[in-house]
């Protein structure tokens, strides 16, 4: 099912929880919502379920509008951070307990029931009660009761944030498995931005009820619209680097306090293109600076603090009042205060205003 939410707005008294939101999630899509707390997806998820009413705007699913079709009219299968599952009933009556209310037949919720409890690979549970199951085991059952319905369309609200990370893991993949396999269309509400980056075929970031960009997560990393996406999306997060704009001979540099860095060719036209503005912001991501003896690089950077991950080394970086971090690969040859030399990879560098924080352009 094509779901349409169109110039939706939402208010509960003065605080806006969502404005003017506009997303088209294609048949069989696996769509995101991403964004710190507080910002509105759960609200978004609630109105296309039907339980609040949108303020301003239209919820379509394949064009016809539902602003006005009850939420048990939706076909609608949902998956809340709580489980929500009743206590007193065993996992089967769970799963079955939103088929007994449609009045179905009983041969054909048993149908249901245990094919839906095979996919999730949880027969073995159905005589017990919730009580007597493990996180994991109730978030499969609160998916299995979702996906018992055979809904049209898929709303899972932070079903992962409760398990350990190790769990989380698993049902990640589990999870993204299912949804391709099933083909159901699915919107799901994450803070966390890999669960969006690695589950998600589009993501929406919201940041305080507003859409900040609604793109693939490949094209979130690679051209973030704007500040807030660019932080948000990537870990660690892109550095930031505030200054002026200064020209030397042919060369444009921006200049900060305790630093300058010539920005290459990639940059210089969409530099020159804003060359009115007082200040730019240089963004390059941890991934992409690399260190050197401190005789190279035109920066010159302190070591402030050394975090092995295994895979990689993440290094603080402390010029003057500016912090830098550093993703480089092991062995890491220097020690705390050591001086380093820093080379940003001239393919990968950005430039927004930071005024609007908008993404004036990338090499
Ligand atoms: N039922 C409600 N009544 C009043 N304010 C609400 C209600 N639901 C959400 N809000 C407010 O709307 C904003 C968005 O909330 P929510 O959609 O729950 O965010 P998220 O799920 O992204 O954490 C918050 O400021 C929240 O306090
Ligand atoms: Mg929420």
């Amino acid at each position: 099912m094509r779901v349409s939410i169109e110039r939706l707005t939402k208010r509960f008294g003065k605080v806006v929880a969502v404005q003017d939101l506009s997303l088209e999630i294609m048949d069989g899509e696996f769509v995101a919502l991403l964004g710190p707390s507080g910002c509105g997806k759960t609200t978004v998820l609630l109105t296309v379920a039907g339980i609040y009413r949108p303020t301003h705007g239209w919820i379509r699913f394949d064009g016809k509008v539902v602003n006005d079709l009850p939420p048990r009219e939706r076909n609608i299968g949902m998956v809340f951070q709580s489980y929500a599952l009743y206590p007193h009933m065993t996992v089967y009556e769970n799963i079955a307990f939103p088929l007994t209310l449609r009045r179905m037949p009983r041969a054909e919720i048993h149908r249901r029931v245990v094919a839906a409890a095979q996919l999730l690979q949880i027969e073995e549970l159905l005589d017990r009660r919730p009580g007597q199951l493990s996180g994991g085991q109730q978030q499969r059952v609160a998916l299995c009761r979702a996906l018992a319905k055979e809904p049209d369309l898929l709303l899972l609200d932070e079903p992962l944030s409760n398990l350990d990370a190790r769990l989380r893991l698993l049902a990640r993949a589990e999870i993204k498995r299912l949804q391709k396999e099933l083909g159901i269309t699915t919107i799901f509400v994450t803070h966390d931005q890999v669960e969006a980056m690695t589950m998600a075929d589009r993501i929406a970031v919201l940041n305080q009820g507003v859409l900040q960009q609604f793109d693939t997560p490949e094209a979130l990393y690679t051209r973030p619209a704007n500040l807030f996406v660019a932080e948000f999306i990537g870990s660690p997060p892109m550095n930031f680097l505030e200054g002026s704009l200064t020209v030397h001979g042919s060369a444009l540099r921006l200049t900060g306090p305790e630093w300058h860095v010539t920005l290459p060719e990639g940059l210089k036209s969409w530099a020159e293109a804003v060359r009115d503005r007082d200040r730019l912001i240089l963004g390059v991501r941890p991934e992409h600076v690399r260190l050197a003896p401190s005789e190279e690089g035109e920066l010159r950077a302190e070591v402030y603090v050394i975090e092995p991950l295994g895979r990689d080394v993440l290094v603080n970086l402390r010029i003057g009042s500016l912090r830098l971090r550093a993703l480089v690969p092991p062995p890491f040859p220097w020690k705390v205060g050591d001086i380093v030399g820093l080379h940003f990879d001239p393919a990968h560098l950005y430039l927004f205003d930071p005024h609007t924080g908008v993404l004036i352009g990338r090499s």
